[in-house]
């Protein structure tokens, strides 16, 4: 079996059969030629079947030790998919600290067809068990989580979902395959903002679930085609060319990252810094049993927890770009107090440690000098 390094390039592809491209060409077709209604070469409509986005789709199987690959047309379709394999009356135990636009769909779309949502703290995974009952249909994980780095045991995770026969899925859009792969663990389904690390370079929006499961498989397929939520070929295109890369940025994300977090602990303004790495982190122990590195997204808070210094700092800033999204090779900063988390009540944002001056950094892969020269002048 191939190694990971080689996985990212190889894994899943074969030469094009027309002209042997090396690459696969962007098939930038809605349809297929028939020779007699069904005499066709495996492909009809693009929302089906496309070429370019199978290649990607087997990519995606290959580095996350999965079978089957789906792409989508984002994250969130990507998650919506996952739900539509729900009935009213079903149950969801959710990770309370998760991507917001994530906890939306849960809560303003899917709430309203009669789905229940439970959020709770999975740090300690007893807290999961003690929420299952006979509607319970699927455990929904994110690890690491958005912006506090909160570290979930998958393993604990899926020895709880076997045991009660329920589905495990991992959003693993933060650590991506590189630094830990979910269906080893026990993991029934992966997702991925394939937006993030998997396309690499900031210049697309794409979704991905990946698993094991021929029947669970099959249910996903016939969702990504009867409900249409597909990623186009050009898109395709664009997050297989990313992920040809992802080990040799994600070790230079993980390079960054530390750097940047062990510069920020030793700064006099920087009050606490969140990145699974440090050995104060809560759950240090198990980011390291599970990742093989850990990152390039850092948060930090500062010593006088002031909302507008923040703000200003993060407007200082001249590398580190001031933006929403993260996983790009270009480093950015956000501030969720006033941008991801804007819209919930203080008391509540701050309950999960979301604190005015919290700034999240996703550290790209430039010069580390140039990146903590720039946080050095920012915060001065
Ligand atoms: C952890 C996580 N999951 C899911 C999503 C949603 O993905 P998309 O924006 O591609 O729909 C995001 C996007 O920020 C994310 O950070």
């Amino acid at each position: 079996m191939m190694k990971f390094n080689t996985k990212t390039i190889h894994g899943g592809q074969t030469h094009d059969p027309a002209y042997g491209a090396v690459m696969p060409p962007i098939y930038q077709t809605s349809t297929y030629a028939q020779t007699t209604p069904g005499g066709h070469k495996g492909f009809e409509y693009s929302r089906t079947h496309n070429p370019t986005r199978k290649a990607l789709e087997n990519a995606l199987a290959s580095i996350e030790n999965g079978t089957y690959g789906l792409a989508f047309a984002s994250g969130l379709a990507a998650i919506d998919a996952v739900m539509k394999l729900l009935k009213p009356g079903d149950e969801v135990i959710s990770t309370n600290d998760l991507y917001g636009g994530t906890y939306r769909l849960f809560t303003k779309i899917f709430q309203d067809f009669g789905i229940t949502f439970h959020f709770v703290g999975m740090q300690d995974v007893k807290a999961i068990e003690e929420r299952i009952n006979a509607n319970t249909k699927l455990i929904w994980v994110e690890t690491p989580t958005n912006p506090m780095m909160n570290i979930i045991d998958i393993q604990a995770c899926a020895a709880i979902a076997k045991k009660h026969n329920l589905l495990l899925a991992v959003d693993n859009t933060f650590a991506t395959p590189y630094l830990q792969q979910p269906l080893d663990f026990g993991a029934d389904i992966v997702m991925h903002s394939a937006t993030k690390y998997l396309g690499g370079h900031s210049d697309v929006v794409m979704g991905a679930l990946i698993v094991n499961d021929n029947a669970l498989a099959e249910k996903l397929y016939f969702i990504q085609n009867a409900s249409g939520a597909v990623s186009g070929p050009q898109d395709s295109f664009l997050v297989l060319r990313g992920i040809k890369t992802l080990h040799v940025r994600m070790q230079r994300h993980c390079e960054n990252g530390k750097a940047i977090a062990e510069f920020l602990q030793k700064h006099p303004k920087v009050e606490k810094v969140f990145w699974p790495g440090l050995k104060n982190h809560p759950n240090h122990k198990i980011a390291k049993a599970q990742m093989k590195d850990f990152g390039g997204m850092v948060s930090f808070t500062t010593k006088d927890n002031n909302y507008k210094d923040a703000i200003k700092t993060v407007e200082r800033l001249k590398v580190f770009t001031l933006a929403e999204s993260l996983g790009g090779v270009e480093s950015l900063a956000g501030h969720p107090a006033s941008m991801t988390h804007a819209s919930i009540p203080k008391l509540e944002r701050e309950k999960t440690g979301v604190l005015d001056s919290l700034i999240r950094l996703s550290v790209g892969i430039e010069d580390i000098d140039d990146l903590i020269a720039d946080l050095e002048q920012a915060l001065a």
